[in-house]
């Protein structure tokens, strides 16, 4: 793939520290994670319910849903704690500059 796959999310400066934030990027809901250093990023819609995940709490590498505590890790989307049973999409993160890309694909 091109560097032309890579789409602006938004400015590194709004990310939260080792937190979780919703954005829209080309339309999709994105739950943005950040981690130490390290920025990931997953579908914001939880995979059981209709719960968006930039509302739950970030423990470590994992997202915990607001709705019924179910658990992903953010690294890779797998769930890690029920009631979830089906991964989150994850998509590749990379800051460039001040700028936060996504390849959505
Ligand atoms: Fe997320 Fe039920 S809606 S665990």
């Amino acid at each position: 793939m091109s560097d032309t796959n890579w789409i602006d999310a938004l400015s590194a400066d709004e990310l939260p520290a080792d937190d979780v934030i919703g954005v829209v990027v080309a339309g999709q809901d994105i739950a943005l994670y950040t981690v130490g250093d390290a920025v990931y990023a997953t579908d914001n819609l939880c995979t059981h319910g209709h719960a968006r995940l930039c509302d739950g709490f970030l423990d470590g590498h994992e997202i915990e849903c607001p709705l019924h505590q179910g658990k992903f890790d953010v690294r890779d989307g797998r769930p890690t704690c029920a009631p979830v049973a089906e991964a989150l999409r994850s998509y590749p993160v990379k800051v460039e500059g001040r700028r936060v890309l996504l390849r959505l694909g």
